[in-house]
């Protein structure tokens, strides 16, 4: 029998976010519906992320959780990188997988989920030449920030990376289908839109970069922001620092991973980019737009990395500074150039190393957000907080903002003074609200 409720659980990146919620409306658009939170459901889509050794793994464990406690099991699509990366293999490691479709296949995950219901175990990973985009339907609700995926796949071949591999090659989205999308999306009710693709800044219609998109966009009555991620250095062009500097719905915030401050290990990573190349583009950005909030990504760890190397990269971070960052152990990734590399570095190296890296961005970040206090900042808000009569939202350098204040804030921008900041968000009072007396 043909599944009538569904689940999608996403991990990894943003780009699964916007694939859960597109075969979301693919499957909704199907006559099946969503199961309520925290009941079952008779379709469960794993979206899942193949990026480091500990994501892939938690793949296989969560299929194992879905196991219900009469014995019985829901039909189980593997979908994302996972999927991509195992195939058909994903299977015999684990046969309560009923189906697996890889991120470029979603457009055929109906007619798999149909064909599952009749025994057949379906495996799709092609990379077809038809765009799974076609195939989605119409946006009509959107969240107050949504998510715009404008260009997927990468030929950068970084040798520690499986997504050239997963995501496949570099593709862009026509300009027209981007700009009816961003269309359905405000009119569906959000406020920002975040331009999404794995090399984002390497975007391109054939003439117009992302910068000519990001102009356009700006256009559109009732979009108030426009953010984009995730951006590689060598796609980081003229335009679009000059961007940064005009176009005032282009937030100042921009997540620009650097990896390493190591030359030699940039080099060995195939990154394509010097510190001090990276150095001088955050320079020329910051020239633009000079309270531009700086996020990056780090791997400690990498093959041939030595206290040398490393200490290079806290040298970066310290010349930088970074607003936010995410920092990793490297992970050793079968198929991936770095694997077969001399010179792997020891666990406790990159425990140590990670912890150090992370105690001078927490310091940054910390910085960063007790510069804010005593300033007013523009909040969109997005969600109800964890305590009744709290919301919560994003400042326009991306940091969570909590006040007091009712529901009928979402979706609006309010300007909001910041009273305190921690780690990881900031909590103020709304301006034009009195203070108690
Ligand atoms: N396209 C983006 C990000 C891709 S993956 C970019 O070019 O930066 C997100 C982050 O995961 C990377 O920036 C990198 O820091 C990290 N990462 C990728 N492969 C990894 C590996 N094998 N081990 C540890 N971290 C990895
Ligand atoms: Fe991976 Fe490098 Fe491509 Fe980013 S640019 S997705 S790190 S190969
Ligand atoms: Fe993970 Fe695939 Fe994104 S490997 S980070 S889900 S592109």
């Amino acid at each position: 029998m043909t599944p009538k409720t569904f689940k999608i659980k996403s991990f990894g990146c943003q780009m699964n976010v916007y694939d859960g919620e597109r075969m979301a409306e693919l499957l909704s658009a199907q006559g099946m519906t969503a199961a309520p939170e925290g009941e079952d459901a008779e379709l469960v889509v794993l979206n899942t992320c193949h990026i480091r050794e500990k994501a892939a793994e938690k793949a296989y464990s969560d299929v194992g959780r879905l196991r219900r406690d009469d014995g019985s099991k829901p039909v189980i699509a593997l979908a994302g990188c996972v999927a991509q990366a195992e195939g058909a293999e994903a299977r015999r490691r684990s046969p309560m997988i009923d189906i697996v479709v890889g991120p470029q296949a979603y457009h055929r995950l109906p007619e798999m989920v149909a064909s599952a219901a009749r025994g057949a175990r379906p495996v799709d990973t092609d990379m077809p030449a038809i765009s799974k985009f076609d195939a989605f339907p119409q946006r009509r609700r959107a969240s107050p920030s949504s998510f715009l995926t404008v260009q997927e796949g990468c030929d950068k071949f970084c040798t520690y990376c499986v997504v050239p591999y997963t995501r496949g090659a570099e593709i862009s989205r026509p300009w027209g289908d981007i700009v009816a999308e961003a269309h359905s999306l405000v009119e569906g009710g959000a406020r920002e839109i975040v331009l999404l693709g794995q090399n984002v800044n390497a975007w391109t219609d054939g003439e117009r970069g992302l910068a000519h998109l990001i102009r356009a966009l700006a256009e559109i009555d009732g979009l108030e922001r426009i953010r984009y991620t995730t951006s590689h250095p060598m796609d980081m062009n003229d335009e679009l620092i000059a961007a940064h500097g005009e176009v005032a719905k282009l937030m100042p915030y921009l997540h620009l991973p650097v990896q390493s401050g190591s030359d030699r290990i940039l080099k060995a990573m195939n990154r394509g980019h010097t510190a001090a190349h990276y150095l001088s583009l955050v320079e020329r950005i910051r020239a633009a737009r000079p309270d531009l909030a700086l996020s990056g990504d780090f791997i400690v760890g990498f093959p041939g990395e030595t206290d040398k190397d490393f200490e290079a990269t806290l040298d970066l971070v310290r010349a930088a500074t970074f607003a936010s960052a995410f920092s990793f152990k490297y992970s050793r990734r079968p198929g991936t150039p770095a694997s077969a590399m001399p010179g792997q570095v020891a666990e406790e190296a990159k425990d140590e190393r990670l912890a150090a890296l992370n105690a001078l961005l927490d310091e940054q970040q910390r910085a960063f957000n007790a510069a804010q206090v005593g300033r007013t900042l523009d909040v969109l808000f997005e969600k109800p907080g964890r305590y009744p009569d709290q919301v919560v939202g994003r400042s326009p350098y991306l940091q969570a903002v909590h006040v007091s204040g009712t529901a009928d804030l979402i979706g609006r921008i309010v300007p909001v003074t910041i009273q305190s900041a921690a780690k990881m968000s900031l909590a103020g009072r709304l301006e034009n609200q009195l203070e108690p007396a």
